[in-house]
């Protein structure tokens, strides 16, 4: 039964897709009324925060966005039930981490946040409502929603008296690349728009029409849609191992990454984009994403493609673990009584977001062999930092500071695990003065400038390089 449109969204998950997202349809959309809802009251009472530098994400140019939108026509609150009912369209933003145990551990993607949210939209929705899959999902989630939703149709049916629930399921994944979210967002590649009927999908896409393309907006079924969102980031993620891949043979045998980078990616066959050389990837989605094609395909017994799949995250943790390796090596193969100072803990530049990033990988290796580590991050604060190390913290051996200058005093090495614009204008002189000789920097972003490093008397390691 259709129900006359309020123009009103409701979004569950208020997370770092949830809340980009919605603040920039409801940026577009003055007519529609968003509203954001998460189970999570500091995580809300943070978004609705005055002081805009308190927004849960640090995402550049948001905190504008949500100025002009919130209390406007974007609200954040944890009414969950009362927004599900008013809402024409809700949109799932829930997080799916990789199952931790039981069947696919590892590998198969926790759906217990989409189910619990699929059922309290089964429960509280009225009429007609189209539910949007905005978090990656493996293939075939929307069968599941589907079969969810469908049941309480039959339910609310049944008791009479009540007006007749419908639902129309749309996948629509999210692209956005933390760091650049909003511009991700405002300027999108393409909108991508999975579903079974034309009108829902039509309603979905006049949305993005406000602002985006028609020529950029793409429809498909549900299944290639869900597929091609975990496909997107596998072919990411795989560029990424294979240029990780040659930074190392770039190391024995003279070439230079960033040549060799420079001189592949002009090939418009290739292309520039996304053939920086680095740590290895991280953020909540790469390995997620491509563990879980990996348990697709072995439950289909494509288990050739599972293993071609799989070595591109083997590729990456062997990247974060041959980097810690050649540090130890260079500080005299030990890094007993040894401190060092680990600079960027985000997994990119530009976001406050740490999941998976090399950092806690290659600093665990490093306190592993004894090292005490220093920590400066201009945007992760101390708790998120210290709370990845709780198996390792003994006598002050882990330490957080402000600057980048209070985190060199007295280490042997800086390693650079972030490629934060401001580590290239630091005043390297004075920390040269403030170190243990012989003072290294070990460059993992090869962002610095390594001439005038060496210039100083830095000892020098850069990435790809045989400098
Ligand atoms: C997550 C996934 O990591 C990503 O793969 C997917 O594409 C989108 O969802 P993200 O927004 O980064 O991305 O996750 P997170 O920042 O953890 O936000 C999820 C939010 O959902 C949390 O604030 C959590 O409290 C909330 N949530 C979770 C609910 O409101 N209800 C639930 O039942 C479960
Ligand atoms: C990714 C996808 O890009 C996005 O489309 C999807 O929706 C979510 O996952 P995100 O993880 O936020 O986005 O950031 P991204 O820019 O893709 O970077 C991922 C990781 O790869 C980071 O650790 C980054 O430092 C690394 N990276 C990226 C490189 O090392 N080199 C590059 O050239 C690009």
């Amino acid at each position: 039964m259709e129900k006359k449109l309020n123009k009103n969204i409701c979004c569950i998950g208020a997370g770092y897709v949830g809340g980009p997202t919605m603040s920039v349809i409801a940026f577009n959309c003055p007519d529609w009324q968003i509203n954001v809802v998460d189970i999570n009251a500091d995580r809300i009472r943070s978004w609705n925060s005055k002081d805009l530098t308190k927004l849960p994400i640090f995402e550049p140019g948001l905190d504008k966005i949500v100025k002009k939108c919130r209390d406007v026509n974007l609200f954040f609150s944890t009414k969950i039930e009362e927004n599900i009912a008013k809402a024409d369209i809700i949109f799932l933003s829930v997080n799916t981490p990789t199952k931790k145990r039981g069947i696919g551990a590892g590998y198969a993607s926790d759906l217990k946040w989409i189910e619990s949210s699929a059922r309290q939209i089964a429960k509280f929705s009225e009429g007609h409502t189209i539910v949007v899959e905005k978090s990656t999902l493996p293939v075939k989630t929307a069968e599941t929603i589907k079969t969810i939703l469908h049941s309480f149709e039959q339910d609310d049916f049944i008791s009479l008296g009540k007006k007749k629930k419908t639902f129309s399921i749309v996948s629509n994944p999210e692209f956005l690349a933390e760091g650049t979210a909003i511009n991700d967002l405002l300027n999108p590649d393409r909108v991508l728009i999975g579903g079974e009927d034309e009108h829902s999908i039509k309603l979905v896409a006049d949305i993005y029409k406000t602002w985006v393309s028609p020529k950029k907006i793409i429809s498909t079924n549900l299944w290639s849609s869900e597929l091609s969102k975990l496909v997107a980031n596998a072919f990411l993620a795989q560029r990424l191992s294979s240029i990780n891949s040659i930074s190392a043979l770039c190391e024995f045998t003279g070439a230079n990454i960033n040549e060799v980078s420079g001189a592949i990616g002009a090939d418009t066959r290739i292309g520039q984009k996304f053939l920086k050389p680095g740590p290895g990837f991280g953020g909540s989605c790469f390995k997620k994403d491509i563990l879980n094609l990996v348990y697709l395909c072995r439950f289909y017994g494509l288990n050739e493609v599972a293993d071609y799949w799989e070595q591109v995250v083997n590729i990456n943790l062997w990247q974060q673990n041959r980097i810690s390796s050649l540090i130890i090596k260079n500080l005299f193969g030990t890094l007993s009584n040894k401190s060092l100072a680990i600079y960027g803990f985000a997994f990119k530049a530009n976001t406050n977001d740490t999941r998976e990033s090399p950092s806690i990988n290659i600093s665990k290796n490093l306190l592993q062999e004894g090292a005490k580590l220093t920590f400066f991050d201009p945007k992760v604060n101390e708790t998120q930092i210290l709370n990845e190390f709780n198996e390792f913290l003994y006598e002050g051996n882990i330490k957080v500071k402000d600057t980048a200058l209070d985190a060199a005093k007295g280490t042997d090495a800086i390693i650079v695990l972030t490629e934060w614009e401001e580590f290239k204008y630091l005043d390297w002189h004075s920390i040269f003065k403030i170190m243990r000789k012989p003072a290294w920097v070990f460059d993992s972003r090869i962002c610095l400038d390594q001439k005038h490093l060496k210039n100083i008397g830095f000892k020098v390691w850069t990435l790809g390089t045989t400098d």
